[in-house]
C-alpha cells in the first residue's frame, strides 16, 4: 500500500501549498482536512448557529450532511449536496472553523471522513491533528512550521492575490486568536506528532519544501 503522509502545523506555514504540490509530484490524493471543520463553520455562519454553543452545534452536526468526493485527485467537501467552493476561504470562516473545531461533538462528526479518506494510503492529509489523532500510524509525518511574522506576511499576500485586502494589523490579531485557539485547546491540540520530522518554513519556497520531504520519503523507502 501507497504510505499516508501527514502535515500538520500553524494557520499560515504553507500546508496547503506544499501538500498539494506534494501530492501531485507523487501522484497522491490531496485532503485538506481544515476544509471539513470550514465547511461545516460557514454553514453554522449561514444559519446564524452560534459556535460557541455547544448545544446548537450538536444539533448542527445532527442535521448536516458532509461527504467528501475525490476530484481529480482532491477530495472535495460537499455539505449538504453543495459544494462549498472557495465560500469558505475566508478569514470569517476560518476563525469560525477554528473556534467549533474546539468541541468534541464537531471533531467526532469528521474523524471517520477523513480516516475512511486515508484508508487505501496514497494520500497527503493537511491539517492540525493528522499525524496525531488521525493517522497516528502514518508512515511519513511533517510539521510544517514558520516565524509567525511571516506567516502573517503570506497570509497578507495571499488575500491581497483573491483580491480580499484585509490590514496587518488585522490579519495579526486573527492569526494569534486562532494560533492560540488551535494549540490550547484541551482536544486534539495542534502538535508536533511523535516521530514528525519538523521544517520550518520561514526561508524557504515551496519546492524547497517539497524537495526536503520527498528527501525524507526516499528516506523511509530506502
Ligand atoms: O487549515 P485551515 O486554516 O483551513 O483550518 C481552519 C481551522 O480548522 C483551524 O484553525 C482549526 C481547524 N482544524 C482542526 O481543528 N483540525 C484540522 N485537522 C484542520 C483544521
Amino acid at each position: 500500500m501507497k504510505p499516508v503522509i501527514t502535515i500538520d502545523g500553524p494557520a499560515g506555514a504553507g500546508k496547503s501549498t506544499v501538500s498539494k504540490a506534494l501530492a501531485a509530484r507523487l501522484k497522491f490524493v490531496y485532503l485538506d482536512t481544515g476544509a471539513l471543520y470550514r465547511a461545516l463553520a460557514y454553514k453554522a455562519l449561514k444559519s446564524k448557529i452560534d459556535v460557541n454553543n455547544p448545544d446548537e452545534l450538536g444539533q448542527l452536526c445532527l442535521t448536516t450532511d458532509v461527504i467528501l468526493k475525490n476530484m481529480n485527485g482532491t477530495m472535495t467537501v460537499f455539505v449538504d449536496g453543495e459544494d462549498v467552493g472557495d465560500k469558505i476561504r475566508t478569514e470569517e470562516v476560518g476563525l469560525a472553523a477554528s473556534t467549533l473545531s474546539t468541541f468534541p461533538a464537531v471533531r467526532e462528526k469528521l474523524l471517520d471522513l477523513q480516516r475512511d479518506a486515508g484508508a487505501r494510503g496514497g494520500i497527503v492529509a493537511e491539517g492540525r491533528d493528522m499525524g496525531s489523532i488521525v493517522f497516528p500510524d502514518a508512515e511519513i509525518k511533517i510539521y510544517l512550521d514558520a516565524d509567525v511574522g511571516e506567516r502573517i506576511r503570506r497570509r497578507h499576500e495571499e488575500l491581497v492575490q483573491k483580491n480580499r485586502p484585509a490590514t496587518l494589523s488585522d490579519i495579526t490579531r486573527d492569526m494569534q486568536a486562532r494560533d492560540h485557539q488551535d494549540s490550547q485547546r484541551k482536544i486534539a491540540p495542534l502538535v508536533a506528532a511523535p516521530g514528525a520530522i519538523i521544517i520550518d518554513s520561514t526561508s524557504l519556497d515551496v519546492s524547497q519544501v517539497v524537495e526536503k520531504i520527498l528527501e525524507h520519503i526516499s528516506g523511509v523507502n530506502d
